[in-house]
């Protein structure tokens, strides 16, 4: 075990995938992601949120409470459509201490990363919450976390 597994933390992560609402340059997405970070740090709440072409991923972990809550506004928010449930994991480790909430900013030279993405979008849009155990997605997020960039808070 990694001294930093050891500092893990249980907890409840969901996984969704939704389709844009009209257009989303980077400022609107800048917008999107300071008002996430901050309510997301109020409530314990981290993870990933991946917008690339027409579609955002998002990743988000914390209190099963505060998760589901904020799950429930996000399905309302008119900015994206069509949102479909990946995984709904009660009790893993915390896997995206760093963020509070951010947006990745498309690594464009790695094409590797950019095609083993868009494969994995369209697998999810295909089986949505049957698409089986969601560990290697998120290992694959975080892996993808490691190469994008940030907005910094
Ligand atoms: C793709 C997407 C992801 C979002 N992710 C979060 C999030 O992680 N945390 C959050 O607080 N709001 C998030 N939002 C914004 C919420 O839908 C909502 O606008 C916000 O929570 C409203 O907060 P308020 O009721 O305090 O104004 C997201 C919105 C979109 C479109």
């Amino acid at each position: 075990m990694t001294s930093e597994a050891s500092q893990s933390e249980s907890v409840y992560t969901i996984v969704y995938v939704s389709r844009l609402n009209g257009k989303m340059d980077r400022d609107r997405l800048r917008e999107l992601n300071d008002q996430a970070r901050e309510k997301n740090a109020q409530l314990g709440l981290t993870g990933l949120l991946v917008h690339k072409a027409n579609h955002f991923l998002q990743v988000i972990e914390g209190g099963k409470k505060e998760v589901e809550e904020i799950m429930e506004a996000i399905k309302k928010d008119p900015r994206h459509k069509d949102v479909t449930m990946i995984a709904r994991v009660p009790d893993q480790p915390r896997r995206f201490s760093r963020w509070s909430m951010a947006i990745a900013d498309w690594p464009e030279d790695n094409e590797e990363l950019s095609n083993a993405y868009d494969n994995l979008l369209e697998e999810m849009r295909n089986y949505g919450s049957r698409l089986g155990p969601p560990a290697p997605i998120i290992d694959f997020l975080e892996s993808l976390s490691r190469h994008g960039t940030f907005f910094e808070g």
